[in-house]
């Protein structure tokens, strides 16, 4: 061995890690340090500020007590499949049986599963940038990733026209609303247009006889939506529902990250070739946080009881920050931000590639930018690069998740201070 050759696996090898993790571990550093850092990083919810709902908790506690600590069914107890379609059924009008669902521990098995159960190692599988993750399962498993860049003024959302050039021998099309990372959620209009768009090039597939394209759904922030309704493709175009995966779960609006508890919806028999993977990968949620979420999911009020607070302790957050940052752009400060929509992130651009900062340092990257602020204003934002952008144009997320309520005007203020240099 010269040092040089690879030691592990080919996947292993090109796998690359985390830009959020690099980010989190230097403020983590800060932090220990004794530095306070407004941590507009992850995509979590800090447990001082935000817990998962008392039901929730109640329920899975006496779930423990009741010592059900043996393994759960590899597809998921029925009581959370029957759950999870009620729960569909009630507030999206989608009907589902229970052996067209898939429970896991979160929501990324899922979607892996999706990867892996549909597209060939070399296949195509198209998905926006930015988005999150897609373009690390497509490196996980050997595929052909398509990034399809969004634009600001489509609210960095895809449309059919941007899809159109993309789609002719993809696998997979993976779409999320809202979306992670930029707090923006499908109008309407533009779903329709896409599923449209997909039924089309179905239909011509089947007539050659060709694979179909698959619609990955991935709608972790679903009761996340603020003044909006969530979208489903299949409401608003039923014929695709052979071809679509639809993945949730509790891990955001149950506030839920770490109680690891994520469905998915879809065909019969793509459900039990991704159960037969899950079974043997065995990442499978605990029993009694399946049913403890199952308890909440399967009545509609309990559900609307646990979600209405967070909701609106995101949205109060997200607003207020948005306000603020609105009012910079009337001041002649080089900022730009995109409305919230939904889930717990803001789009903020930060127009100052290729600036100087006070102290002679070039701002040539977002990377710089975001070490920049983070070590002059002590606030730590995500750049789009992170999401599969690869132009440094200064577009940022910003999460709310993890920074305490009296720290954002606080925070906001450092923000605004590095960037006086700049104010027009
Ligand atoms: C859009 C999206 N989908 C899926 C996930 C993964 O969810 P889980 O933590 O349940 O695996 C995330 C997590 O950040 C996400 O943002």
């Amino acid at each position: 061995m010269n040092g040089m050759e690879p030691r592990f696996s080919d996947m292993a090898e090109r796998l690359e890690g985390s830009e959020i993790l690099r980010l989190a571990n230097k403020v983590r550093g800060m932090i220990s340090e004794g530095k306070r850092i407004a941590n507009y990083t992850v995509g979590d919810f800090m447990p001082g500020e935000f817990r998962i709902p008392d039901s929730l908790e109640e329920a899975i506690l006496r779930n423990y007590k009741a010592g059900l600590t043996n393994y759960p069914p590899s597809m998921g107890v029925p009581e959370l499949k029957k759950a999870a379609c009620a729960w569909l059924e009630h507030f999206y009008g989608l009907s589902y049986k229970p052996e067209e669902t898939l429970i896991a521990s979160g929501a990324r098995p899922l979607i892996f599963l999706t990867y892996a159960a549909i597209v060939n190692p070399g296949e195509k599988a198209v998905f926006p940038v930015p988005s999150w993750n897609n373009n690390h399962y497509c490196k996980l498993l050997g595929l052909q990733a398509v990034p399809v860049q969004v634009k600001p003024e489509d609210n960095f959302l895809p449309t059919a026209d941007t899809l159109r050039p993309h789609l002719k021998d993809a696998r997979l099309l993976t779409l999320t609303s809202p979306s992670n990372p930029t707090g923006t959620c499908f109008s309407r209009e533009a779903l329709q247009g896409i599923c449209e768009l997909l039924l089309e090039e179905n239909t011509r597939r089947v007539s050659v006889g060709e694979k179909p394209c698959y619609l990955l759904y991935d709608q972790m922030y679903s009761m996340l939506t603020f003044d909006r309704e969530h979208l489903i493709p299949t409401q608003l175009l039923p014929e695709l529902r052979p071809w679509m995966i639809l993945s949730d779960g509790a891990s955001k609006w149950l506030a839920g990250t770490g109680i690891r508890v994520g469905w998915g919806y879809g065909p019969k028999d793509l459900m039990e070739v991704m159960g037969n993977m899950l079974a043997h990968v065995g990442a499978w949620a605990p029993k009694p946080e399946q049913l403890g979420v199952a308890e909440i999911i399967a009545d509609p009020e309990k559900t609307q009881n646990a979600i209405e607070p967070l909701k609106h302790a995101l949205h109060h957050r997200l607003v207020q920050i948005y306000n603020e940052i609105q009012s910079w752009v009337k001041e002649g400060f080089p900022v730009q931000i995109i409305e919230p929509q939904g889930a717990l992130y803001l789009s903020l651009r930060l127009d100052i590639v290729g600036q100087v900062t006070p102290s002679g340092k070039r701002l040539l990257t977002n990377a710089d930018i975001a070490d920049y602020i983070l070590e002059e204003g002590r606030v730590a934002l995500v750049p789009f690069q992170a999401f599969g952008v690869k132009e440094d144009n200064g577009w940022f997320r910003l999460s709310v998740g993890g920074v305490a309520s009296e720290d954002i005007m606080p925070s906001m203020a450092n923000l605004k201070q590095t960037l006086e240099a700049w104010k027009k």
